[in-house]
């Protein structure tokens, strides 16, 4: 099998370290090389089935950087749709996000360690998000992926890289049969946002509430927030309770000051008429 080029003559990387790396996609004659190189980099076991289809199997994104015909860093990703995401990252993308929204998991990145800290890592990185930030990807929202919450070296690496701390994962990994913790990251892409936080929602009705209230001049700060008030209890209350008055309802006079006729049904002391009357509340629009 033929393992393609990515760019075809542009595959040449000059790296800050001046090493020229020629990126490649992996194909299925690169299987027992990858196999050796992620026994050295990763401390779990991947089944023969794995190492199989992230070297044949065109729904990965495999790409290989390539020094003196040698494969000297990997990065291994997956898109899938949110809806067939796992349990512990389906909180990844806003509820507003529909099921059939792309995201993108990176199964594995690393990179032969005599040839670290020189770029490669950051090059492959690259070039997946530029991948799927151009084209046909826009519908992909995240980058995601996990990480021994102990590999310290590769958090630094995904945080200096926009990367943001998503979910702490407690004995995510079964690593010689010991337990040990994990950690999710996630990058948006193309318009991709997280589910809103109470800070956020805080913010959100904060900012809201603050416009209406500048919209309110000085004198007539007590009315209209009567009148917020009538609103928002005419929003709650189920129709059949409200009364269709047929006074003009402006609200805006001042005036209405609950005098228990109940004709305008503005009143804003929210009293009973005394005639045992249910309070009537009326709808204005603002
Ligand atoms: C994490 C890992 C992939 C990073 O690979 P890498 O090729 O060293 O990464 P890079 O060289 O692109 O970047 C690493 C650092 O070197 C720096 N660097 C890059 N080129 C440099 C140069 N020429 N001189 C000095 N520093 C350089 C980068 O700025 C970066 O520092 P930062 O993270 O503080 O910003 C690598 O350490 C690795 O393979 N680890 C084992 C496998 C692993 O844990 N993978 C992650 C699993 S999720």
């Amino acid at each position: 099998m033929k393992c393609i080029s990515k760019t075809g003559s542009a595959s040449i990387a000059d790296l800050r370290s001046n090493l020229s790396v020629h990126l490649r996609f992996l194909c299925s004659d690169d299987l027992a090389e990858v196999k050796r190189l992620c026994r050295d980099w990763f401390p779990v076991e991947y089944p023969e089935s794995w190492y199989e289809e992230i070297t044949s199997n065109a729904k990965f994104f495999s790409l290989a950087a390539i020094l003196d015909r040698k494969i000297v860093g990997l990065i291994v990703s997956e898109v899938k749709v949110k809806g067939r995401i796992h349990k512990e990252d389906a909180d990844i993308l806003a509820l507003s996000f529909p099921s059939h929204t792309q995201v993108a998991y990176i199964l594995s990145l690393g990179v032969v360690e005599r040839y670290r800290r020189q770029g490669i890592a950051t090059l492959l990185l690259d070039s997946l998000v530029s991948y799927l930030t151009s084209g046909d990807k826009s519908n992909v929202k995240a980058i995601y992926l996990h990480v021994l919450a102990s590999n310290t070296t590769a958090i630094k690496f995904y945080e200096h890289r926009n990367f943001k701390r998503h979910n702490y994962l407690p004995y995510y990994y079964s690593i010689q049969t010991q337990p040990k913790d994990g950690l999710s990251y996630v990058m948006y892409v193309n318009g991709g946002q997280p589910p809103w936080s109470l800070v956020d929602y805080i913010k959100h009705f904060g900012s809201q509430l603050s416009t209406q209230l500048s919209r309110i001049q000085p004198g007539q700060f007590s009315n209209a927030v009567a009148r917020r008030t009538r609103n928002w209890f005419s929003g709650i209350i189920p129709a059949r309770f409200q009364h269709s008055s047929s006074s003009n309802g402006s609200g805006s006079s001042g005036s209405g000051n609950g005098n228990g006729s109940g004709s305008n049904g503005a009143s804003s002391s929210g009293t009973a008429s005394g005639s045992g009357a249910s309070q009537s509340l009326q709808v204005h629009n603002l």
